[in-house]
């Protein structure tokens, strides 16, 4: 992978020679492993222009709006395939056969109950707490209950704990809406599909068990597929860094739901629908978009702009066909939300700040609208991102595991005091 070569001129000292290396696709990489015999680091905090690892599972092509899983399209896996078909082509590198497929849901079914026990963590917590900080806390506390699989060197471990973690994580989201709500927990059930059993868990309760409707079970499966992996955004990058320390895979998770959270990533799709609820009017999109516009004002429009598309998002356009597709089916006409989300992305798209910036839609503009459609709480929409993401999360964490790997160690550019003697209390000024 390494036939060309990178010269760097540094003054006064002898040219460094890196290798480079190229890809399958995508942008070719100067190596810098070896830049620190010359006395240097490199510098790039945010990591934009920085390749932290390699990886087969997810190509991104930010100029043409490409996601490729594995090299599948996400619009082919949206349309043509199912959340835990998914789940196998990236846990696993290749789509399963009718066998593999039958064998795997099969596993993942015999895996959705969570210890009996882990019921009472969810106590300790207030019921209006974020249920994010609980899916934090109750994920974390899964490593307390598998202590038979939690050899990160053990190929089988790693596999179980994939599973479970897959399997379990929709059971622990609805205990955490169940929770808040002052509900009795559902158990999962064998007979449903992943995405029914999820809205079954969710939205039934012992005294009614209501038939989950196919359309929205559909929606929730794509929905799931769409959010399933994404290269090395902020939390799989955390994810991995996490993992490089030998940390269990449950604690790893929990590590890549904590920085999900925050309103620059996974957060957004709750920010979205709080903004719109803050516009509230299409005769109000004017003054956003200008404190948007505002370099003095943190407002930013939440639901546009992503590190690496600089071309529309394509989990957008498919998020925004299953929008339509939802409230249709529902009969909701004229939905306030979409047709304000939908004025405010043609104004913004016609602004300058935004066209030169490429400021498009990304994944969580158009999602909210059909989790609220559905039936789910604004606060639950970044826990449903978890859910999804997490299949992403233990595949990176798999793939890092299954080759040699060093532990995550950057260096700093440190600009602070010199060495200098502590002057005693006495004498301080
Ligand atoms: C996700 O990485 C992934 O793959 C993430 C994700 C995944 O699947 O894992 O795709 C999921 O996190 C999607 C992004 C969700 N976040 C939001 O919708 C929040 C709003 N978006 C912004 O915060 C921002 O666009 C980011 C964080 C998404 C990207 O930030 P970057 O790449 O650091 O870009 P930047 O902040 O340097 O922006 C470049 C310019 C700046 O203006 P100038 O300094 O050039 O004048 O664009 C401006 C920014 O101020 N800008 C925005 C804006 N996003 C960027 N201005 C107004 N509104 C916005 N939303």
């Amino acid at each position: 992978m390494a036939d060309k070569k990178a010269q760097l001129i540094i003054e006064g000292a002898a040219p460094v020679e890196l290798p480079i290396l190229t890809g399958t696709v995508g942008p070719d990489v100067i190596d810098v492993r070896g830049l620190g015999a010359s006395g240097h680091f490199t510098f790039d905090p945010g990591f934009m222009a920085t390749a932290s690892c390699e990886s087969k599972i997810t190509y991104i092509d930010g100029d043409k709006g490409v996601l490729l899983h594995r090299g599948y399209p996400i619009e082919q896996l949206a349309e043509q395939s199912d959340y835990l078909e998914t789940c196998y082509l990236l846990l696993n590198g290749e789509l399963p056969n009718a066998e593999q497929k039958a064998q795997f849901v099969s596993t993942v079914k015999n895996h959705t109950m969570v210890h009996e026990q882990l019921k009472s963590f969810f106590n300790g917590f207030r019921r209006d707490a974020h249920p994010m900080a609980v899916m934090c806390g109750v994920v974390g506390a899964l490593s307390a209950f598998y202590h038979d699989s939690l050899d990160i060197n053990n190929p089988q471990h790693r596999e179980i704990s994939a599973v479970r973690l897959v399997a379990k994580m929709p059971t622990l989201a609805a205990m955490v809406y169940k929770y808040s709500m002052g509900q009795p927990m559902m158990y999962p059930r064998n007979d449903l599909s992943y995405a029914e059993n999820f809205l079954h868990m969710m939205f039934n309760t012992p005294c009614e068990i209501k038939p989950i409707s196919p359309v929205l079970a559909k929606a929730m499966d794509r929905i799931f597929i769409l959010h399933a992996d994404h290269e090395q955004n902020a939390s799989t990058s955390t994810v991995r860094l996490a993992g490089s320390s030998g940390a269990n895979p449950f604690a790893c998770i929990a590590a890549g739901i904590a920085a999900l959270w925050g309103p620059a990533h996974g957060g957004a799709n709750e920010a979205v629908l709080t903004m719109l609820d803050e516009i509230g009017d299409v005769s109000n999109i004017d003054k956003f978009i200008a404190k948007a516009k505002d370099k003095n004002d943190p407002f930013k429009l939440m639901g546009f702009g992503h590190r690496v598309y600089k071309n529309r998002d394509p989990r957008a356009t498919v998020m925004k066909q299953t929008c339509d597709e939802v409230l249709n089916e529902l009969g909701i006409k004229n939905d306030p939300q979409l047709e304000l989300a939908m004025r405010l992305e043609e104004i913004a798209l016609t602004d300058p700040y935004f066209v030169e910036r490429s400021l498009y839609p990304n994944v969580d503009f158009y999602s909210g609208i059909i989790l609220k459609a559905i039936g789910i709480p604004t606060s639950m929409f970044t826990v449903i991102f978890a859910l999804a993401r997490t299949v992403g999360w233990i595949s990176h964490w798999k793939e890092m595991l299954s080759s040699p790997y060093k532990i995550g160690r950057p260096r700093q550019l440190y600009t602070g005091y010199e060495q200098r003697d502590i002057v005693e209390l006495k004498d301080r000024k």
